[in-house]
């Protein structure tokens, strides 16, 4: 998915010449500070006060938030039933309980649902911009400052996205990115949280740093210390992304160039329908996602000849259904840090079906994504919309 190459070798070397590859040093010692950078840098991207970058993906951006925002055990969570497993393991891993809502057509978390999911304990929802599509936020925001629960977003697959102009993980009260490997940034591992808030951004960063309580700015932290995880980035992983963030635009524009193509020259085409987007012009373009009525009409469209299609009911662990470790409560190493034995989580919803997000499912069953690239050539995008326009026909 992601662009590499020189830029990033050319930064990389610097760090590895410099022999300071631990994210905290001295800029007069030589220290490049490329952590500290790509922090400023990221923030200013995303229109926020505050970015932390970690080395425990996606996964550690969405826990530090959690923490940062106070969220654990006698707490529940709101997460789509369509995202990776990792949006509601986060959840777990700061000791409260994911409670999983319906997607709608958009393929994103759904308002009302969320509404009516809403509890007593109910302290904060995770919408997640799953492919890069962004989730109605204006709506999500709505619901959530009226029943006064924080906002996370899980932006991990939108590095860069926005909704109506303004910059996915910028409309929470934080939002949590990643790098791995198969995102539009990319160092292989990595991720980060952004947020407005002092007091998240000070929490989180102590969450994320074992060593808090010995680093040289320790007395300009007004929270209080308390032993946290080991999720620092390396100055490597700052190198590395402060050059893939130079291409992100370039890439964002030709995969939007690409998905705009799809939907301008496949519209109203028989047999072809799109999922309605909440901002087509914000979404990412990773993905184009048609609608069918049915199944069958689906898995025609995904393996007609030269189409490539996939039906996200098969993407295994991003649908809840496949969570078997959330489903069956098997969470920790010790019985007695796994939620769903703690004693404060006892009158918390608990209990998951298979079944229990039937709408998710049955969406997720008569979608076909196609997948786009950055760098497909004119006859690429040309044969595969020809493909799918043909696959349309023969429905
Ligand atoms: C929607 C979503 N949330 C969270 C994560 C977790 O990110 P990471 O693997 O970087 O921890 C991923 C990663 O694939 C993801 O796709």
């Amino acid at each position: 998915m992601y662009r590499m190459g020189q830029m990033e070798l050319d930064e990389v070397s610097k760090v590895v010449m410099a022999r300071k590859m631990f994210r905290v040093g001295d800029p007069k010692a030589g220290h490049l500070q490329e952590a500290v950078r790509f922090e400023k840098e990221w923030a200013r991207k995303i229109g926020v006060k505050h970015a932390l970058l970690l080395s425990g993906g996606g996964t550690a951006g969405l826990m530090a938030g959690l923490a940062g925002m106070g969220i654990g055990p006698g707490d529940e969570v709101i997460v789509p039933g369509y995202t990776f497993m990792a949006s509601a393991a986060a959840v777990l891993m700061v000791g409260a309980i994911p409670v999983i809502a319906e997607i709608n057509e958009t393929m994103t978390l759904d308002p009302d649902d969320v509404e009516k999911k809403i509890g007593p304990h109910t302290k904060a929802i995770i919408p997640v911009h799953i492919c890069g599509i962004p989730s109605d936020m204006a709506r999500i925001m709505a619901v959530a400052r009226k029943h006064k629960v924080k906002v996370i977003e899980d932006c991990c697959q939108a590095d860069g996205g926005s909704f109506r102009g303004k910059r996915l993980g910028s409309w929470g009260d934080a939002g949590a990115y990643s790098f791995n490997d198969f995102k539009i940034m990319s160092a292989g591992e990595g991720g980060a949280l952004v947020t407005d808030d002092n007091a998240i951004i000070e929490r989180a960063g102590i969450y994320s740093d074992s060593g808090t309580a010995f680093r040289p700015y320790v007395k300009n932290i007004k929270a209080p210390i308390f032993l946290g995880f080991q999720f620092r980035a390396t100055e490597i992983m700052g190198a590395v992304l402060r050059m893939q963030l130079k291409r992100l635009e370039g890439m964002l524009a030709d995969l939007r160039r690409i998905r705009a193509r799809f939907v301008r020259e496949l519209g109203g085409k028989p047999g072809i329908s799109f999922a309605p987007s909440n901002d087509p012009r914000g979404d990412c373009g990773v993905v184009v996602a048609f609608k069918f009525d049915s199944e069958a009409k689906a898995r025609a469209f995904a393996t007609a000849r030269g189409v490539a299609g996939w039906l996200p009911i098969d993407s295994g662990k991003h649908v809840y259904s496949n969570w078997e470790p959330i489903l069956e409560h098997r969470i920790g190493h010790h019985p007695a840090m796994n939620p769903y034995l703690m004693p404060q989580n006892k009158k918390l919803r608990t209990n998951y079906t298979k079944t229990m997000c039937p709408r998710t499912l049955e969406i997720l069953r008569r979608t076909v994504y196609v997948s786009l690239h950055t760098d497909w050539k004119e006859s690429q995008i040309r044969a595969r919309i020809a493909a799918c326009r043909k696959a349309g026909e023969c429905l």
